[in-house]
């Protein structure tokens, strides 16, 4: 069966540690796993921008002895009326993979109906689970593990990092607590998987509006931006609901003294994190961009292995 990854609870439990335990496997021996050997050419397909993700795919693909493929969809067909079924019927037939970073989860789930080779999703307006994999690879490395810490992702908890926060969160026995405004909640479709997940794994979940309360005694603090790729225009205040979540030294003053910071960048500094949190001595969010290169090499190995057995 052909595996992909559409959403962080694609991977099971198990299968999301045995990818990490890779990724830092392959972080110590950074050239040392050879897999698209070959070479083996992967898809990177692009409807919107991109600066960590492009390039820690087409680096990692590389150190994995294949050949990235990136490429901007408005320089293919995508746009002017080519299917996103015969895309991933084509595309299946030159590479080994599909990477994919596009708008609606119909979008991509209409690639992988169709691809006979491993999807990936990084990142649509649902989820962004590639982040998290990194993000989880960060919380390992920083706090000794992830099983029975507490996760807060404070700001637009409607968000894909939202809901990856919440499922990737969730498998990995973490408590996961997200906060935005009213109107800005998750997707209930979402919490309600994570809680399910969560009472798998010794984990829970919680949506909340307080940031205070989100943050008390955290192990970790999260955020993203308040306006995210597509939402420009949507005719929203996407500023002034927001300001009580923004991420600086007073509201970190409610969550663990060794608390840790994470942001998937880019930042609006001074928006959704001042630059005195994002700079400080709290802040893992370098370690946590380069872990994107580490946690994907890793998925991507792991998703052709468990395709070809
Ligand atoms: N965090 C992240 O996905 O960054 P890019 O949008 O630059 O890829
Ligand atoms: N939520 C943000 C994440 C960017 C990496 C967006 O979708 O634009």
């Amino acid at each position: 069966m052909i595996r992909h990854l559409l959403a962080d609870d694609d991977l099971t439990p198990a299968e999301q540690s045995a990818v990490l335990d890779l990724a830092a496997r392959m972080k110590a021996d950074r050239f040392g796993f050879t897999p698209l050997a070959g070479p083996r050419s992967v898809a990177v397909l692009f409807d919107k921008q991109s600066l960590r993700t492009r390039i820690s795919f087409d680096a990692g693909i590389a150190e994995l002895g294949g050949h990235p493929l990136v490429v901007d969809t408005q320089v293919t067909h995508f746009g002017r009326g080519e299917t996103l079924a015969d895309a991933g019927r084509v595309l299946s037939r030159y590479v080994a993979a599909i990477v994919l970073r596009t708008h609606g989860d119909d979008r991509i789930a209409e690639v992988a109906a169709h691809a006979t080779v491993p999807v990936v999703n990084a990142l649509t307006d649902g989820y962004h689970p590639c982040q998290l994999l990194a993000d989880l690879l960060t919380v390992r490395e920083h706090c000794g593990g992830t099983a029975g810490r507490t996760l807060a992702y404070v700001g637009d908890a409607a968000n894909n990092l939202a809901h990856s926060y919440l499922l990737a969160g969730a498998t990995a026995g973490m408590h996961v607590r997200v906060a935005g405004p009213a109107g800005f909640q998750p997707d209930p479709g979402v919490l309600g998987r994570a809680e399910k997940i969560a009472a798998g794994t010794g984990g829970s979940v919680r949506a909340l509006v307080d940031p205070v309360e989100a943050v008390r005694d955290a192990d970790v603090v999260a955020t993203d931006t308040w306006t995210s790729m597509g939402q420009e225009d949507d005719g929203l205040d996407r500023i002034t609901p927001f300001l009580p979540y923004q991420v600086n030294t007073a509201l970190l003053g409610h969550a663990r003294s060794d608390v840790k910071v994470l942001h998937c960048l880019p930042a609006h500094r001074d928006e959704e994190i001042t630059s005195e949190v994002l700079d400080g001595p709290h802040s893992v969010v370098f370690d946590q961009a380069e872990n994107r290169l580490h946690a994907q090499k890793a998925l991507l190995t792991f998703l052709l292995e468990a395709s070809s057995s």
